[in-house]
């Protein structure tokens, strides 16, 4: 199978797949171009503890009781069915290829499902029944959008966002991680990252954290955007503290 279809930047998949010991959506390429990161920088390890903040979403998901969760930007190697067993989860991704190799792996028992969606055509999905008939009638919704909204421009993160808390319930959940800066989005080093990225074919946005919370509004934010590996509490290093750009997690809620 091809990972690489340019129409969705895949190597906003197949890099992570590679930093990843479970990784299953990448070839030798992406291995090589991954290792090579990891000596000039934190990529590898930052995607670990991405993953690491993923699971224990889900986990605390499932320990707060929620019925229903929906990913966003799941990507090929979903495991929230493992994560959070009682609860119905869909998940839902942009690139087709991404839904057929991750569908392919589901357990016939785990109630989950796998449909293509980007961030901007969640709402028309949802207002097509997406979720009709397979989570509660409740809309009390547990949402999770990792290593995702870096790649998604501002309007359309906050229009969809805002629909998202229209149409849920109160007691909801949003929790979200992605790359923001401390610094200026247009100093040298904002300007270095996104060359970087874009040289390898995964651009990205690079947002000062101290603009996540209003691209969320209405959503209250109940835990302010903090560094994911104090979040998860990983071992500090000097590739995962203090360097000024990193993967952030932030939770808001509807009251
Ligand atoms: C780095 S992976 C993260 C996967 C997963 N959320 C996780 O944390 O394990 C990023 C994923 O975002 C998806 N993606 C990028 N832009 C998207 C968009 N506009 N709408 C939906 N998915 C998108 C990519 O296809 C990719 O699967």
């Amino acid at each position: 199978m091809s990972f690489s279809n340019p129409k969705y930047y895949s190597n906003t998949a197949t890099l992570y797949s590679a930093a990843l010991d479970e990784g299953d959506y990448h070839d030798w390429k992406d291995s090589i171009i991954t290792g090579l990161m990891g000596f000039i920088t934190p990529f590898p390890e930052k995607m670990r503890i991405n993953r690491a903040f993923v699971r224990q979403m889900y986990e605390g998901y499932q320990q707060e009781g929620f019925n229903n969760i929906l990913d966003i930007g799941a990507g090929p190697i979903p495991r929230g069915h493992e994560w959070a067993t009682e609860a119905n989860i869909m998940y839902v991704d942009h690139n087709p290829d991404i839904v057929e190799h991750a569908r392919r792996k589901l357990p016939a028992g785990a109630s989950a499902r796998y449909e293509t969606s980007s961030v901007g055509a969640l709402p028309g999905l949802l207002e097509k029944g997406l979720v009709d008939g397979f989570f509660d009638d409740s809309r009390k919704v547990a949402f999770g959008s990792n290593a995702v909204l870096m790649f998604v421009d501002d309007a359309e993160i906050k229009s969809t966002f805002q629909y998202l808390y229209e149409w849920c319930a109160p007691g909801s959940v949003l929790k979200i991680s992605t790359t923001g800066i401390t610094g200026s989005e247009s100093d040298l080093r904002a300007k270095f990252i996104r060359t970087f990225f874009k040289k390898v074919n995964a651009p990205m946005h690079v947002r000062n954290v101290d603009k996540f919370c209003e691209l969320f509004a209405p959503w209250k934010v109940t835990r302010r955007p903090m560094p994911l590996w104090e979040w998860v509490n990983w071992p500090p290093s000097k590739m995962t503290a203090g360097i000024g750009f990193d993967i952030y997690g932030i939770e808001l809620r509807k009251e």
